[in-house]
């Protein structure tokens, strides 16, 4: 994980970023989170109020000093004329006017239940009217331009109360890591708008998924990392940072612009646990004894201050005699706090740290905004509501967790448990960590695990705008608010939704969107499953719940009214409807022994004397559907269980090109992943509940040389089990990475001398059966002219060996610039992430997708007629932060359906994940070998339909869940 990338997660940089280092940056970090470790001390510097002290008793700046006192006590808040204005502070002169007509309304009033159906007008940077705009208010307005919505959904702009946009970069650079200072534990002085890039890619994409406002904080790699600063998403023509603020404090540029008016909320970001802990070598003791050295100091400061005002403002000057305003630039920030000015933004995982937080807040009494991330926060709302004057909201993440040991007992259903309680609900990014485009969809994930609709969308608009204290002016469509609105092409919950048009400050930031035509039933949120039961056993199980199936049949099931039957076609190449809606009657009935299916078709005779038979087990599917089990491949699922805890992992191959190399290494081994694998892993458990139930997996490694992959149910409880390797060798997995040594050019040497058969041992075995076009090679590899040079490396290889090469390329973000070439030479992409985002510069060249493209990357490639395959969404292009994203496949394969509706049909959307995954590298199913996944009250594409059983003829059963 690399700090810029997402600096919460993890600060270290040990761990290799595929497409830009083999690890020469890691020692570089190593020197110097050692020499950080030491820099404890503290220069404090001073500003004081400049008395004369050569002045008798009253002293010559006395209605300064008066001011300052009075300024104390003053909360944070809008002034009282605030909802008065007609402009926005925002507002850029000569923006026309926008009338929205026939929109359906989500306002944020009344609990998120409030829909107005009809228009809106924006003027002046904020919003004139809703639902009935006058045609004397339309006449007032100069000039406007009109936005037909044709019923279409409106929302507030989204707001993400925990981003790194801007202080990190995309695509990442060293040069650009400014989330994170390692000068000391306790930095209440930083400030993240000091380092805050312009040049992110991350601005526009994020804006195109309706993100208009966010938090940009400080990373976590301190016990208090800085101050963070709400910034709008939106260009401006100053291009400076300072311009992109939403409601700064008014002294940021040393003006106090009034100082009678209540001043703006500030924020400050803290973090407990592990993350100051690997920096700074600290001890959760040692986090809280920080953070209580540095907030006694600020309240000496403030009893100081206050005790120095109570004799100003009694004009007791000769007790002041030589006395100056007691205060210090370092700590001011955590005096405002103790004065109930800052929203404290504190990221904490543990039921230990929120204890300790909830306790220095009651120590110290100051209230907390947010705990962010607070994986555990479901399991302990009794501590949460001790903490000082009112519940912090919880900021968390829907499905993604488990890459450190703080996660793991994270639940999906943390959303719905913790609204229950009464506690805010916040679904934030972490940005990139969760690329905020899609912050949407992290309220639609809590909402399919049982976040009620009206709460769900508040998550992401209304109650972050609490979060931050501008619940003044964004966060609802209401007259006077900011004109931050967006326009979807369907329900925002519903999979895949895409802003139509993204409106910031009134002026409207999509030129000209593609968006597709949505089914019908994405007009409304979707009818989601039930999950109480499973939400009460995360409870239950302090987020361990036990995830195996509950009963596992050999014998027959019959599986009653199956609206859907998808199977793999005959050749195994693609999915075909073996039913579906268009055949009528009362349901269908699917018969099934040994996890394998016997017959399909009520009417035949053979099934009818299935039915016939005593004690057969009986599943009413309600209406849901049979497809196949997908198939998932680029995570280290099955390697890992935590990927950040290295007990728990199963370690890196030695690279290739390292100077010195084990003596099995140097006689050409090759490692398998099958001899790593570990069975039943959470991550594993989640994803075959999701209905993925093969992992193709490579050997975990950082360098060139991969190894050799494997196929593995991701049912099994060991190894030994019947089907547990699916395909011991299915592929030769190799990686090319941006570092300094060895160079791209060595690396595609290193790969044809491998292909030529100039190596020993081991690998020209393995090598040769690749150039025989008898085992697929699977390379990892992003950059376009990279891929151009392996195209080219393919014919080379192929002339001398006559034979033709299966290669098939891994990440391959830039591949739809070669997407015919690829196609000709019969190279197929497992493009992962499937939504490309430019991590890195040879990521940066995106097919952005809707609303910014008519194509989605994949789209452009399946027209291209090159087979794709769909790796997990992930955290970034890293295998071993991936293995979590991997339960959400049968959403990332729906979404590019809804997408592409005329391109990727459900068929093709079921191939990606499943078939094309399978000959990509190389998994050979026999037919009729192939699982099948049965979920009711939908299929598996969608926001409908929950898994309840896997048919395996391998494993010779039908779990049920
Ligand atoms: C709003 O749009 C819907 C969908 O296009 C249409 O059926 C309806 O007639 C429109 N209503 C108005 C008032 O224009
Ligand atoms: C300082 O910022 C305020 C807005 O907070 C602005 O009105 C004022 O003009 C700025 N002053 C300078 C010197 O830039
Ligand atoms: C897979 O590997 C195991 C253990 O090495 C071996 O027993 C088994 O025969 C292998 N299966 C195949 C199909 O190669
Ligand atoms: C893709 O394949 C189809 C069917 O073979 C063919 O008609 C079409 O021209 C091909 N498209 C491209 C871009 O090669």
């Amino acid at each position: 994980m690399e700090k810029i990338i997402a600096p919460d997660l993890d600060d270290t940089s040990r761990r290799y970023r595929p497409g830009t280092g083999h690890g020469s940056r890691i020692s570089r970090l190593i020197v110097f989170f050692g020499l950080c470790a030491l820099t404890l001390t503290f220069v404090l510097a001073s500003t004081v109020v400049n008395l004369h002290s050569s002045s008798p008793a009253v002293p010559l700046h006395v209605h300064e000093i008066l001011d300052k006192c009075a300024r104390l006590p003053l909360k944070p808040g809008p002034p009282d004329d605030f909802g008065n204005r007609s402009y926005s502070d925002r507002y850029v002169p000569g923006t026309k006017a926008i009338l929205i007509t026939n929109g359906t309304i989500w306002t944020g009033r009344n609990q998120g239940l409030e829909i107005i159906k009809g228009d809106i007008l924006l003027h002046g940077g904020i919003i004139k009217a809703v639902g009935y705009v006058s045609q004397s208010l339309l006449d007032s307005t100069t000039e406007h331009v009109t936005i037909d919505a044709h019923g279409a959904w409106i929302t507030p702009g989204i707001i993400d109360v925990h981003s790194h946009i801007g202080v990190g970069t995309a695509p990442a650079f060293d040069g650009v890591e400014d989330g994170n200072s390692f000068k000391g534990p306790i930095q209440p002085w930083l400030r993240s708008l000091d380092g805050l890039n312009t040049h992110d890619d991350s601005y526009k994409i994020s804006a195109a998924g309706g993100v208009t406002t966010s938090l940009i904080l400080p990373g976590s790699a301190n016990a208090i990392g800085g101050q963070a600063f709400v910034i709008k998403l939106r260009p401006t023509k100053e291009r400076s940072p300072t311009s992109l603020l939403l409601e700064p404090p008014f002294d940021l540029n040393g003006t106090n612009v009034n100082p009678h008016q209540p001043p703006r909320w500030r924020h400050m970001k803290h973090a407990c646990g592990e993350n100051p802990a690997r920096v700074y070598g600290d001890t959760r003791m040692d986090d809280v004894w920080v953070w209580r050295q540095a907030y006694n100091k600020a309240r000496e400061l403030k009893n100081a201050q206050d005790a120095f005002c109570q004799k100003a403002v009694a004009r007791e000057w000769e007790n002041l005699e030589g006395q100056t305003f007691p205060e210090e630039l370092q700590w001011e920030a955590l005096v405002d706090i103790l004065r109930g000015k800052v929203k404290v933004q504190t990221h904490c995982y543990e039921a230990v740290d929120f204890d300790n937080f909830v306790r220095l807040s009651q120590e110290f009494e100051f209230p907390v905004a947010a705990f962010h991330h607070a994986h555990e926060a479901y399991l302990v709302p009794d501590v949460l509501k001790k903490a000082y004057e009112h519940p912090p909201a919880i900021a968390m993440f829907s499905t993604f967790a488990r890459y450190k040991r703080e996660a793991f007992r994270h639940s999906e259903f943390a959303p719905r448990i913790l609204a229950d309680n009464g506690i805010d609900v916040v679904m934030k990014s972490d940005h990139a960590a969760i690329v905020s485009r899609y912050l949407v969809n992290e309220a639609a994930l809590a909402h399919y695990y049982g976040l009620p609709e009206n709460i769900a969308l508040a998550s992401v608009i209304s109650t972050p705008a609490k979060v931050l204290g501008l619940e003044h002016r964004i966060g609802y469509i209401k007259e006077g608010y900011d004109a931050d609105v967006v326009v979807w092409d369907s329900h925002p919950l519903s999979l895949g939704s895409t802003p139509a048009q993204v409106i910031i400050d009134g002026i409207a930031q999509i030129p000209s969107a593609y968006v597709s035509a949505k089914p019908a039933s994405h007009s409304r949120a979707p009818n989601t499953p039930n999950f109480n039961r499973e939400a009460t056993s995360a409870v239950k199980f302090e987020g361990l719940p036990p995830l195996g199936p509950s009963e596992s049949l050999e014998d027959l099931v019959v599986f009653v009214s199956v609206e859907h039957l998808w199977v793999r076609d005959a050749a195994g190449n693609g999915i075909v409807e073996a039913f579906g809606s268009r055949r009528s009657g009362s349901g269908n009935t699917v018969v099934v022994q040994h996890g394998r299916v016997l017959c399909s078709d009520v009417a035949s005779d053979s099934c009818l004397s299935y039915l016939a038979l005593p004690d057969i087990r009986v599943i009413d599917l309600h209406g849901g559907s049979l497809q196949p089990g997908l198939v998932s491949f680029g995570s280290n699922l099955g390697l890992q269980e935590i990927a950040m805890e290295d007990s728990t992992v199963d370690g890196e191959a030695p690279d290739y090109f390292a100077v010195s190399t084990p003596p099995f290494v140097e006689a050409g081994y090759l490692p398998r992943a099958m001899d790593g694998l570990q069975y039943a892993t959470r991550d594993a458990l989640l994803a075959y509940r999701s209905g993925v139930t093969v992992g193709i997996t490579a050997p975990s490694h950082s360098g060139f040389l991969g190894g050799l992959t494997t196929a593995f149910s991701l049912g099994s409880a060991h190894k030994l089990e019947r089907g547990a390797l699916v395909q011991n060798i299915t592929a030769v997995h190799v990686s090319f990475g941006r570092s300094v040594i060895p160079s791209i050019s060595t690396q595609v040497a290193a790969l044809r001398s491998l292909l030529q058969g100039h190596t020993e041992g081991d690998h020209a075995k393995w090598f040769r059966l690749v150039s025989q076009g008898k085992l697929p090679l699977v390379i990892r590899v992003d950059s376009a002219d990279i891929i151009a040079t392996l195209i080219e490396l393919k014919k080379e290889v192929e002339t001398a060996s006559q034979a033709p090469l299966k290669m098939t390329l891994e990440g391959a973000t830039e591949a739809h610039i070669l997407a015919r070439e690829l196609s000709e030479a019969n190279i197929g992409v497992i493009l992962k992430p499937p939504r490309s985002f430019p991590y890195t510069w040879d990521q940066r060249r995106i097919v952005p997708g809707p609303p910014l493209s008519e194509d989605s990357p994949i789209a452009h490639l399946v027209k291209h007629n090159v087979t794709v395959g769909i790796g997990p969404q992930g955290t970034n292009a890293m295998a071993d932060l991936s293995a979590w994203a991997v339960r959400n496949t049968r959403f990332d394969a729906g979404w590019e359906h809804y997408e592409s509706p005329n391109v990727i049909s459900k068929e093709t959307a079921l191939a990606l994940a499943s078939v094309n995954v399978e000959r990509l590298l190389g998994l050979e199913t026999m037919p009729g070998e192939g699982d099948l996944v049965a979920t009711t009250g939908g299929d598996l594409l969608d926001f409908e339909g929950k898994v309840v059983a896997v048919l395996s003829p391998r494993r010779g059963v039908v779990d049920l869940f």
